[in-house]
């Protein structure tokens, strides 16, 4: 196993939710910090106002304070339909690549570079997955549309131009940044 991903976001398990309320989020995060011995990611669930994207940002920062090393954004996206038994389903695929990217945006704009995106939802062609590495994810992740294309779309993705410009541009600008300042002692 080479990581692990919290997964508190599933929009058919409703306890999952209370799991996300910050006092219940911090002891459980805190117990994952203690026993960490892998590389270890939180998704997310998708937002749809501003308040839920504060309160996820909250989740989001503390996993980061953690040291933990990313976040996974987003599942699928929650939606009330009757012809569910449960009464709700979860919209996966290109209705989710706007939200995706915005959620990448902002969420690179609040972590810290060594922080890792893995962005997920609605990325069904190289396009996609340019962009998205070009807001500041650092991986991206397929579902739906491996489903409905096949693996062809990996190869796709991995051999096209745009994505590989976005990626060498990356690498070069993270070569080029200066090293970090050395933290002063204090006394
Ligand atoms: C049928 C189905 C089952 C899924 N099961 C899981 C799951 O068990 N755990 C999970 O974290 N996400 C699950 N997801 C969410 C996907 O991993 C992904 O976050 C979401 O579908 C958005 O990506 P996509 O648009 O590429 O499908 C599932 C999605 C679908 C469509």
């Amino acid at each position: 196993m080479a990581g692990v991903e919290l997964n508190l976001s599933s929009p058919n398990t409703p306890s999952l939710r209370d799991l996300r309320e910050p006092p219940a989020f911090a002891e459980l995060a805190q117990r994952l910090s203690d026993a960490k011995d892998k590389p270890s990611y939180l998704k997310i669930p998708p937002y749809v106002d501003e308040n839920e994207f504060k309160d996820t940002m909250l989740l989001v920062k503390k996993w980061e304070d953690l040291g933990f090393e990313g976040v996974t954004a987003s599942n699928s996206m929650r939606i009330p339909d009757e012809r569910m038994a449960i009464g709700t389903g979860g919209y996966s695929g290109p209705p989710l690549i706007e939200h995706t990217k915005a959620a990448v945006e902002k969420i690179r704009k609040s972590v810290d570079s060594s922080f890792e995106i893995n962005a997920v939802g609605g990325i069904s062609s190289p396009t996609d997955a340019a962009a998205l590495l070009g807001m500041g994810a650092t991986t991206v992740q397929l579902f739906t549309a491996l489903v409905y294309q096949g693996p062809a779309l990996v190869k796709s993705i991995i051999t096209d131009p745009g994505v590989r410009q976005v990626i060498d541009a990356r690498s070069s600008s993270t070569l080029s940044e200066p090293p970090p300042k050395a933290t002063k002692k204090r006394g």
